[in-house]
């Protein structure tokens, strides 16, 4: 077998066959076939697309490329649960210590940001003394002890998808359903929990930006998940604003805390229950979304879930104190407050432009290596469709360096559209794929 030939294959639009895709991703992982051979493949799944049974074959070969995580030393169904990636998506910080407290346990592996889209390892790490990479027996022990781990994923786990998604983000290849498909698949398959929960993000702060796309991205997901011998369901939902209030590391560790202790904003704790509830009802732990649904409400209500959340801290060398006492976090040292000129309404919050503000405000990475401020962001007051009084904060800016708040800020002055007429509050939730 020959590279170039596959190359030509795809590019003359024919279908790959199992062992075509498996020789490609050895290859490409052993370093046989070079970056410029992958890019040249890559471009052309872009143009040509890949069907279901490629990208299943693809998912598998990157899937088996490093070790498969065996979580089975672990007591009861281990549900994950991942995001396609979106602008303040605090979720997981929410969902997955109120999911642990109420019985389900969870081993979840979460990435790190990257552009306008924050990680939840990053968020972490702004707790000071957290560490987000334990071995693999320190990470099950502390599931089998208090329920709850979130580390990083391990350098052997799927390294093929490691190094393609580093080429496919230089070589504007990373918006195509099967590429995506396979790349947070092959990392969930290999992570080794039995259940999957996906959050497929829509809008214009998400990878998909129609519905029919992702509602193909949801549905491709799902049908290898469950392939592969795993309960998998994805519930589509909404990425035209930011989730929640705050944007920024410390600054969602914070929100985080607050939703924990009944104090979250409306969306987000929509979006933490309706998955939390699909959690619980993989994990065996309820029968239906109501028994679901009022288990975490409790949960929430006795403050379980912040409790879990602290202890899931402690037991990963960072200091709980820091989620009481939020000066103990990273802090900005210039906070500057956007006010409404009139009486007005929200219409818009564009979530990538203010994800890529953020971003440049020093809270994200433009490339890999970069260091991040976890202290910078934006916390927002008012969302779509509220209504907001001449003078009335609609958001703050938390800043370190003058002249990147002032690089900045007219960008996130124009993220924001007003109106002077009231504007429906958007849909949250648009359709779950089983
Ligand atoms: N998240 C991933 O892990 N991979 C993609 O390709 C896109 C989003
Ligand atoms: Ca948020």
């Amino acid at each position: 077998m020959r590279m170039v030939d596959l190359i030509k294959k795809k590019r003359d639009g024919m279908k790959l066959s199992r062992k075509e895709i498996e020789y490609i991703i050895q290859g490409y992982v052993s370093g046989d076939i070079p970056d410029y051979q992958m890019s040249a493949l890559t471009m052309a799944i872009y143009f040509r697309g890949m069907d279901d049974a490629e990208t299943a074959n693809l998912t598998m070969a990157m899937a088996n490329s490093g070790e498969i995580a065996d979580l089975s030393p672990i007591k009861g169904i281990k549900v994950d649960k991942h995001s396609t990636g979106g602008v303040a998506d605090t979720t997981t910080l929410v969902l997955a210590p109120l999911v642990a407290a109420c019985g389900a346990p969870v081993a979840k592996m979460s990435g790190r940001g990257l552009g306008h889209t924050g990680g939840t390892l990053d968020k972490l790490e702004s707790i000071p003394g957290m560490k987000v990479s334990l071995t693999m027996e320190e990470f099950i022990e502390n599931v089998n002890r208090i329920g709850l781990a979130v580390i990083g994923q391990t350098e052997d786990l799927a390294p093929a998808d490691k190094k393609l998604y580093a080429l496919r983000d230089v070589t504007a290849t990373v918006d195509i359903i099967p590429l995506i498909a396979s790349s947070i698949m092959s990392k969930k398959l290999a992570g080794g929990s039995d259940a999957i929960v996906l959050d497929v993000k829509l809008g214009d702060g998400a990878f998909m930006k129609d519905y029919e796309s992702a509602l193909k991205l949801a549905q491709v997901m799902v049908s290898i998940g469950e392939n592969a011998g795993k309960r998998t369901v994805a519930v589509i939902t909404d990425m035209n604003q930011p989730l929640g209030l705050a944007i920024g590391n410390s600054l969602e560790v914070i929100e985080a805390c607050e939703a924990l202790q009944g104090r979250g904003c409306r969306d987000l704790m929509d979006v933490c229950m309706f998955l939390g509830s699909h959690m619980l009802m993989l994990a065996g732990v309820a029968k239906t979304m109501e028994e679901a649904a009022s288990r975490l409400e409790y949960a929430l209500e006795k403050g379980m879930g912040f409790e879990k959340f602290k202890e899931m801290v402690r037991a990963q060398g960072g200091n709980p104190d820091a989620l009481e006492d939020y000066s103990l976090l990273p802090t900005a040292r210039i906070r500057y407050d956007i006010r409404a000129e009139n009486d007005l309404y929200i219409s818009k919050l564009y979530a990538e432009k203010l994800g890529l503000c953020a971003m440049r405000l020093g809270a994200g990475r433009e490339r890999k290596e970069d260091v991040i401020d976890l202290s910078v962001g934006i916390m927002l007051n008012k969302k779509v469709g509220d209504f907001v009084k001449k003078g009335e904060v609609i958001a703050t800016v938390h800043a370190n360096d003058e002249e990147r708040l002032n690089n900045v800020l007219p960008d996130i002055l124009n993220s924001i559209e007003t109106s002077d007429e009231r504007v429906e509050k958007p849909k949250l939730i648009y359709a779950v794929v089983t």
